[in-house]
């Protein structure tokens, strides 16, 4: 019943009630943080798609505002879907999104708001042009959308990507235009790949090499490599490359799902994200929609379904080779009540309590010191996949050096327990880690998506501490290892270890001890997010 509302969080952004998914034309306007999200304004399902619209003034607390575009004309008569918001010359912003037509064809559409003085932009009116966009020359009407930020090359042109599947496999197609009305298609794509299938909400832009600010997304100079994403099997790859504005070459680093080097934003439940460039900041930041593992059956019963990360700042590492994210800094401010110890031994097979907090809606740090490197386990090279090596070394299976990390709503008798954790390897030369996040005894309840997730991270235990960040709130965990450079997210639901009954721990399960070298657990304050009047509908 919507009475009772354990699996609701406190600091993550979501709508009072109903279906929600990808993030929509983020942006930030004359001080104003502005998030478009695709929402069902009638059902808990996804149907009926909307851009519904909210605002803050620091990612943290959050004001609903009005519907910005609904599915009210024969260009999107059948669903105002994903689309990225751009600053025209003169620093306008418009939005341009994909409409489901009366045919059900998708195409691209334009909507500018209707009145630039109010900084909120509370009301959005679409182009007499629309739709701007449609699917000819042979482009498949039913895999043909997703338009991302456009930028401007130094020709003075706009260019846009929309996400496309053809001869079933995933296309970013470039369009050009002058005055962002008429665009052409051009006759290379900026990317595709034969590898995988449609891509969904493509993100294109720069990232500064030195790694320190973000970059707007119309900038290019040598000291920027360029970020492709594409959204596809239920996960946002990427991949980095070097960008030609102009003749628009694309020339990647390495490419999708290649070499195994399978680049991801998050290793979990994350998807559909799109970035935007905050200029007052100077950061580029990344949300991404994390949907329910629960059956539909249950989405309805409580009345909602999908969240949205805590929005991430995304960096390229110091390698180059991968990026790296971190929860904005304005999170912290939800921080109260911390607990922090330092240089706590944990014994093989030990676990420690972390109390003192409140665990159902925390921020913990924890990192790890290891001694007995040399004790780690052989890696076997047959172990490409670290999403199958969680699935197969779970928690309980005890290795020599790790698993270690957290357990997360863990219930007192830890039936009910979601760990997050490392295992060390050793392979010739050098040292692997493994992080994984196991939900598999994450509630005692049936029907549950209860997947593992996992990922190899790119540190060097001999040389640093392992480190990991968790979020936890309610019935989500995000979690950064390794000061952000693989993320994992998940969505929980469990049966007894919620609000007051839910504990943290840390635990050791491997052979060998492991040092903890700095622990900080923090409760969180629950964010404010609240409708405007305006948007209340009388009962
Ligand atoms: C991704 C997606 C997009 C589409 C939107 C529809 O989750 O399928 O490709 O525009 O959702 O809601």
């Amino acid at each position: 019943s919507m009475e009772h509302q354990p699996y609701r969080t406190g600091f993550h952004f979501q709508p009072p009630r109903n279906w929600m998914n990808d993030p929509n034309g983020p942006m930030y306007y004359k001080g104003v943080y502005h998030l478009f999200y695709q929402y069902n304004p009638y059902a808990a399902v996804w149907g009926n798609i909307t851009w519904a619209h909210s605002i803050s003034y620091d990612l943290v607390d959050w004001i609903h505002l009005e519907n910005a575009l609904s599915p009210d004309d024969p260009f999107d008569i059948n669903g105002c879907w994903s689309g990225s918001a751009t600053f025209l010359t003169g620093g306008k912003p418009v939005v341009l999104y994909t409409g489901s037509d009366t045919m059900k064809h998708q195409v691209q559409n334009l909507a500018e708001p209707k009145n630039l003085s109010d900084p909120l932009l509370r009301e959005w009116v679409k182009s007499s042009h629309n739709p701007l966009m449609t699917p000819v020359d042979g482009i498949e009407p039913e895999f043909f959308r997703d338009p991302t930020t456009a930028w401007q090359g130094p020709d003075g042109l706009w260019r846009v990507l929309v996400g496309n599947r053809m001869d079933g496999h995933g296309w970013a197609l470039l369009y050009r235009s002058r005055d962002f009305i008429t665009w052409t298609r051009s006759k290379e794509p900026l990317h595709s790949s034969t590898r995988t299938g449609m891509w969904e909400c493509p993100d294109f832009y720069p990232v500064s090499v030195d790694g320190k600010e973000g970059v707007d997304t119309s900038s290019f100079d040598d000291s920027t490599k360029h970020v492709l994403k594409a959204s596809f099997n239920d996960c946002d790859h990427y991949v980095l490359g070097n960008y030609t504005p102009v003749t628009d070459n694309y020339s990647v680093d390495t490419d999708f799902l290649e070499n195994g080097s399978d680049l991801r934003y998050d290793y979990g439940n994350f998807y559909a994200s799109k970035t935007f460039f905050d200029g007052g900041k100077k950061r580029r930041i990344l949300w991404g929609w994390i949907q329910e593992a629960d059956s539909t059956t249950n989405d309805i019963e409580k009345g909602w379904s999908g969240l949205q990360s805590v929005p991430r700042s995304i960096l390229l590492s110091k390698t180059g080779k991968q990026l790296v994210q971190w929860p904005v800094e304005e999170i912290e401010k939800l921080r109260t009540g911390n607990v922090s110890f330092e240089n706590k031994k944990l014994e093989g097979g030990s676990v420690l309590e972390v109390s003192g907090i409140t665990p159902s809606q925390a921020d913990v740090e924890v990192s790890f010191d290891l001694s007995n490197l040399e004790e780690a386990e052989l890696m076997d090279p047959s172990w490409i996949d670290p999403q199958l090596l969680c699935r197969q070394k779970t928690a309980p299976v005890r290795g020599n050096i790790g698993p270690f990390g957290i357990l997360a709503f863990a219930s007192k008798d830890m039936t009910e327990q979601t760990a997050i954790f490392f295992r060390v390897f050793r392979s010739d030369d050098k040292h692997v880690v493994l992080m994984c996040s196991d939900q598999s005894r994450s509630s005692l309840r049936e029907g549950l998506k209860k997947e593992t997730y996992g990922t190899f991270i790119d540190i060097d235990p001999l040389h640093e501490k392992i480190s990991l960040r968790s979020l936890i709130d309610h019935s989500i965990v995000e979690s950064f290892g390794g000061d952000g450079r693989a993320c994992i997210t998940a969505r929980v639901y469990p049966k007894s270890a919620i609000d007051n009954q839910s504990y943290l721990y840390a635990f050791n399960n491997g052979t060998f001890d492991v040092n903890i070298s700095n622990l900080n657990a923090w409760s969180m304050k629950k964010a404010q997010i609240v409708s405007s009047t305006k948007r209340r509908k009388p009962h």
